[in-house]
């Protein structure tokens, strides 16, 4: 590794059409689906070639994907690393390979693979904000006064380490507000049932949920109600992604607020990449604009959701 830090970012030449891959973590929510869309679409209107894997949810499948990718000698490489750690070494393998490679949506870890040093930019949302808005949405709507059960995404993932960090950061200064349980719900909708169903029991207590993405708090519904309460109105629930079901769960009154998480990555991608042949001086971090949806605004804004 010490010998490739040293070395400069691969170059990409000026062409008309390249041939990308893009290497998704999973394929296992909407989120997901919108971003995978958004990146073939993309392609699609530039005439570009793009080559998808998906690592089912296997960081070691995504490392494969990614060694694969490098093996066809593809211009440059999209990837949304599952888990922080283990994706790391293959951005490295990327870099000394001299193919261009963009980290989009979740991090890599930094002490081993750094944006504008071993790969051109990490694109995406700032996921410790998304994690304190979330808590400061929270402390207006209770007065700073609630029983937290937090379901955390996938372990080990950027997503899941800084929301619960930015969550936890900004609560601090609010001690009425506290953390009763935080357990994994992996962001599916599945395990966030069975989660809830287990931690209501031994939290009957609990007034509110911060679920790290919305797939954990539709599956923490039913659990809710399946154990006599009544979400929101006996206990009140934010997430993360902003998605169009998340909108109409707002709208119906069950969901408090969902904090945006931009999963249209397509254009920016692209044209970052194109940005980058032509030369420009590409920050080594391109951050999201993301919006907090309430029922303030969930109504208007519903057709504009993913
Ligand atoms: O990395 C972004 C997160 O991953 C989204 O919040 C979630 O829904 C997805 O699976």
């Amino acid at each position: 590794l010490a010998a490739a830090q040293g070395d400069a970012l691969p170059k990409l030449p000026v062409k008309a059409k390249y041939r990308v891959c893009f290497n998704q973590s999973e394929m296992d929510n909407p989120w997901r689906f919108a971003l995978t869309a958004s990146m073939e679409d993309e392609a699609k209107r530039l005439g570009w070639t793009l080559i998808f894997t998906n690592a089912n949810g296997s960081a070691k499948k995504q490392v494969a994907d990614v060694r694969s990718c490098i093996a066809q000698r593809v211009d440059a490489i999209f990837l949304t690393p599952r888990e922080k750690k283990p994706l790391a070494t293959v951005v490295m393998e990327a870099k000394r390979a001299g193919i261009p490679l963009f980290v989009i949506d979740r991090g890599v870890d930094e002490t081993v693979a750094k944006p504008g040093r071993d790969f051109i930019s990490f694109i995406g949302s700032d996921f410790y904000e998304e994690g304190r808005r979330a808590a400061e949405w929270l402390v207006k709507t209770t007065g700073g006064k609630a029983k937290v059960i937090e379901l955390q995404g996938t372990e080990g993932s950027s997503p899941a380490l800084n929301r619960q960090k930015g969550f936890a950061d900004y609560i601090r200064k609010y001690p009425g507000i506290q953390v009763v349980a935080s357990k994994s719900g992996n962001f599916t909708r599945e395990e966030g049932q069975k989660v809830m169903a287990s931690l209501i029991k031994s939290h009957p207590e609990v007034t509110a949920v911060y679920a790290h993405n919305d797939e954990m708090a539709f599956g923490a519904i039913p659990s809710l109600e399946a154990a006599g309460r009544k979400p929101g109105k006996d206990i009140v629930l934010v997430s993360i992604d902003g998605n169009k079901e998340a909108l109409q769960a707002i709208i119906d009154g069950k969901l408090g607020a969902s904090v945006e998480c931009n999963p249209r990555f397509g254009p920016k991608a692209f044209q970052t990449l194109k940005d980058y042949a032509a030369g420009k001086k590409i920050p080594t971090r391109l951050v999201n604009d993301d919006r907090l949806f309430d029922k303030t605004n969930a109504k208007a804004l519903l057709s504009s959701a993913f």
